[in-house]
Order: structure tokens, then C-alpha cells, then sequence
């Protein structure tokens, strides 16, 4: 056994592995360096992060002005109760203020996107009682706690519904899913039946307090909505006196080209969560924002919510860095011009693979959905495959990368495309050669058919 397998044993034999059977947690790789879009192993091996980890580290890895931020902090007061206030929770709010689009003005600092969103329930359900119930979407994500993971979508809720685990009075819509539309229409004749659905549903129910969408769906599917979809939901949730919450955890700190996807359509949320770019995810933080409309409730009613690490001044810290990194990140221009080369290419690769059934995204936020026909859409792999231990072929496209220096998220359908936005042109063709080769392994089994990959996030009329 080598030293590193040696020491990764030691820690593996001790430890849970997250969202995995145990026997699935024995020999992962040991990271012991990154920098810029690169981390290494223990053998000093480079690897592209084509995934920004977990689609956090936005602004790659090594960024100096955070780390001496952090590090300024952990010198001056890392810790003080969230009774206070310090130094670095006003700094974190007045940079806040220049990129957190109005009418969003009041924040809740926690330590992960679950606690956002949970955050996020418990103002929700005190300030619109007896209203209650959350409608989410089965393409989502939003958290492992049982908050977070009741209004969960995807397959991860399922076992933790068995372990009644989550909260009740959650339903769920149907999803802006274009490529496999619930409703079987296409856009636009489809007149965006997933958004007026919507109407039907609240008035059903009854007792609906909010709605949660994630704006550009992340983890599952990068599925970016058409263009009159959020100007729908908008009128339809005050018509029906019904919050609109946008989960951003993911989809936020540029990852689609603005601020927040949810300025790609000049909508306004109720509440907005973030987490993972906020630091870089160089130190665990997440915000809860809302209208101060909502704030405005809890004057004289008990806000019923707290944690010892909320406002945790080290975690603070690096949130006004983030802020001026991205600034002058966008200011260079780099991002802007790089996206509209990542947009190119992988259209042209997903033309060439005949398992790539559809490419689709924005920003530095992209989709291959791998399937076995183009024609039929036949899937390789489907939900309750993600559960059974099955080994996915997304997962052997990512393993094969891999093997190559390049780490890309694989997900039960999808593989995800979320390179750091500092990544260049010249990264970015590195890149896609090495993905070029590996899609071979899904083509060896997809069927040859003249239909060319889907891009259903080209919304034409
Ligand atoms: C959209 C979204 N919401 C919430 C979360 C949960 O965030 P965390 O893992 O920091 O709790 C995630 C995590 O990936 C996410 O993508």
C-alpha cells in the first residue's frame, strides 16, 4: 500500500463518507494542493477542477485578497457571539449592499446553503401563518437538513422521507424542464404551461405560503428556464399572495454571467440564499436576504432562530474580498469573453458524441445530458439508479476524465460543466479534449442515429 493510500485508510476507516453507502467511502483521492484551476494529489498530479469542487469555488483556487482577509481576521477575532456585532459582519453588509439586487436589503448570516434555506422556511412560515405550505420543483436541491432536504426534489429526499426525517406540508410542481417537458408541449406553443400551472396549484391547495425555485436549476440539470417563465411567476405568486424564494446557493456569485440568475430576467424574489460563492467557499457562510417587508414582521414578534455560529466574524471575513475579486474579475472582462468560447465548444462536442442527448446551460453553467438514443431520449441511467449503487454511465465518463487530470461532477443524468470564472480560453480547449476522449466510453454503447445533440436552452420563436 502506498503512504497516501496508507493515510487516506487511516481516515476513511474512521469516518462517514457523505451521501454514500460506507462501502462506497474507502480509497477517495487525497487533495493536498490547488491553485488557480488546478488541485493536486499527493503524487503532485495536476487535475483541471472543471467543477469548481461543488460548484463553489467560483473564483479558483489560491486567491490571494481572501485568503490575507481570512487570515487578517483569524489574527484579529475569528469568534464572538451573534449577540454582538464586529467588524467584520458590517464590512460583509455594506458589501452586500453593492451586489445584492433591491428590493433584498435584509441579510441572515448562517454557515451552509441547508441553513439558508432553512432560515428561509422558518421566516417564511412566521411571517405569512396560518399560510404554510412550500411548493418546490422535482429538479432541485435545496439542503441536507430536514428543512433543506424536504423540499428537495431529487432521489436524496426519498430514504429521508422513509427515515421521517423531513417536514410536512411540502408539494411539489412541475419543472421548466424543456427537454423532457412534463406536459409534453415544446416551447413556445407551449405558452409556458410549467408557469401557469402554477395558478392551479396555489388555488388548490390552499395555505401556500412560497414558492422555492433554484432560477437556473444547478445539480440537477442546469436547466435554465424560457424567458417569460419568471415574469409569470412573479405575477402569479402576488396574485396569490405567495413569497417567492430563489435558491442561489448555487446559481449565484456570477455563476450565469450576472450577480444572481435571477437578473438574467429582471425578477425580484421575496427572499434570496446564497452560500458556497459567497467565500470562494474558503470559509463555510451563507446569507438569507429578504425585502424589508418581511423583516418588518418580526418587530415585535419573536424571530425563532439563531445559531452559535451565526455571524461567525472568520466566515464573515471573506465576503467583502469575494465581493471586490469578482468586481475586478468582471471588470477584465475574462469571463464574458471566455463564456461565449465554453458555449461554442461544447455545443460542437455534444454535436460529435452521440450520448450527448442535450447541451445546455449559460454562463460558466452547462449540461451534457448523457443518453443512449438521441432520437428517443432513452436515458442510460434514471433517478432511483443514483440510490441503488449502481455504476452510472455518467459516472464512468467522469471516472475515465479523471484518469485524464480533469474532475467533472457526474450526476445520475448529467454531468456537470461549472469550470472556476477564471478559467481561460486556452484552459478551457485543454479541457475539452480530455472530455472529448472520455464521452467515447458513453458513444461505445449510445445508438448512431442523424439527430444532432438538443440545446434546449436556446429559446427561439
Ligand atoms: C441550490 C442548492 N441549495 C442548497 C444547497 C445546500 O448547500 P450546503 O451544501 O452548503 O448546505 C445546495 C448544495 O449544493 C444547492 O446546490
Amino acid at each position: 500500500m502506498s503512504q497516501a493510500v496508507e493515510k487516506v485508510k487511516a481516515l476513511t476507516d474512521h469516518t462517514y463518507g457523505t451521501w454514500n453507502r460506507q462501502s462506497g467511502w474507502k480509497t477517495p483521492m487525497l487533495v493536498t494542493d490547488a491553485e488557480g484551476i488546478y488541485f493536486y494529489n499527493a503524487d503532485g498530479k495536476p487535475f483541471i477542477d472543471f467543477s469548481s469542487q461543488l460548484m463553489c469555488s467560483n473564483l479558483g483556487h489560491k486567491n490571494k485578497a481572501i485568503i490575507e482577509a481570512i487570515v487578517k481576521q483569524a489574527e484579529k477575532l475569528p469568534y464572538a457571539a451573534p449577540g454582538f456585532v464586529t467588524e467584520a459582519s458590517i464590512a460583509a453588509v455594506e458589501a452586500l449592499k453593492t451586489v445584492v439586487p433591491e428590493p433584498l436589503s435584509q441579510f441572515f448570516f448562517s454557515t451552509s446553503g441547508t441553513e439558508a434555506n432553512d432560515g428561509a422556511l422558518i421566516m417564511t412560515r412566521q411571517s405569512k401563518a396560518p399560510a404554510y405550505k412550500i411548493i418546490s420543483r422535482y429538479h432541485s436541491y435545496h439542503g441536507a437538513t430536514s428543512g433543506g432536504l424536504s423540499f428537495t426534489g431529487d432521489p436524496r429526499r426519498w430514504p429521508a422521507e422513509q427515515a421521517r426525517y423531513t417536514v410536512q406540508g411540502v408539494r411539489f410542481a412541475p419543472d421548466n424542464y424543456c427537454y423532457r417537458c412534463p406536459f409534453k408541449m415544446s416551447y413556445p406553443e407551449c405558452d409556458i404551461q410549467c408557469a401557469r400551472y402554477l395558478d392551479y396549484l396555489f388555488k388548490e391547495e390552499g395555505n401556500v405560503a412560497a414558492f422555492i425555485v433554484e432560477p437556473v436549476v444547478g445539480t440537477n440539470g442546469r436547466i435554465v428556464p424560457p424567458p417569460e417563465y419568471f415574469p409569470i411567476v412573479r405575477q402569479i405568486c402576488d396574485e396569490n399572495d405567495v413569497l417567492l424564494i430563489a435558491d442561489e446557493v448555487m446559481s449565484g456569485w456570477f455563476r450565469t454571467g450576472t450577480a444572481f440568475a435571477m437578473q438574467n430576467w429582471n425578477v425580484a424574489p421575496d427572499i434570496m440564499t446564497t452560500a458556497k460563492g459567497a467565500s470562494n467557499a474558503y470559509t463555510p457562510v451563507a446569507i438569507t436576504m429578504t425585502t424589508e417587508k418581511i423583516k418588518s414582521h418580526f418587530e415585535d414578534e419573536f424571530f425563532c432562530h439563531g445559531h452559535t455560529y451565526a455571524y461567525h466574524a472568520l466566515a464573515l471575513s471573506a465576503i467583502p474580498a469575494a465581493v471586490a475579486e469578482y468586481d475586478k474579475l468582471y471588470k477584465s472582462g475574462l469571463p464574458q469573453k471566455v463564456s461565449q468560447h465554453l458555449e461554442k465548444k461544447l455545443y460542437e462536442l455534444g454535436d460529435k458524441h452521440f450520448c450527448v442527448g442535450d447541451v445546455r446551460g449559460i454562463g460558466h453553467f452547462w449540461a451534457f445530458e448523457i443518453v443512449k438514443n438521441r432520437e428517443t431520449k432513452e436515458p442510460f441511467d434514471v433517478k432511483p439508479d443514483k440510490l441503488s449503487g449502481k455504476a452510472l454511465m455518467t459516472g464512468k465518463i467522469a471516472g475515465d476524465a479523471m484518469q485524464q487530470g480533469l474532475y467533472m461532477a457526474p450526476w445520475y443524468d448529467t454531468l456537470v460543466i461549472a469550470p472556476p470564472l477564471i478559467i481561460t480560453e486556452d484552459q478551457v480547449d485543454e479541457a475539452i479534449d480530455i472530455i472529448d476522449k472520455s464521452l467515447k466510453l458513453g458513444d461505445e454503447q449510445a445508438v448512431e442515429t442523424d439527430v444532432p445533440a438538443s440545446r434546449s436552452s436556446v429559446y427561439k420563436k
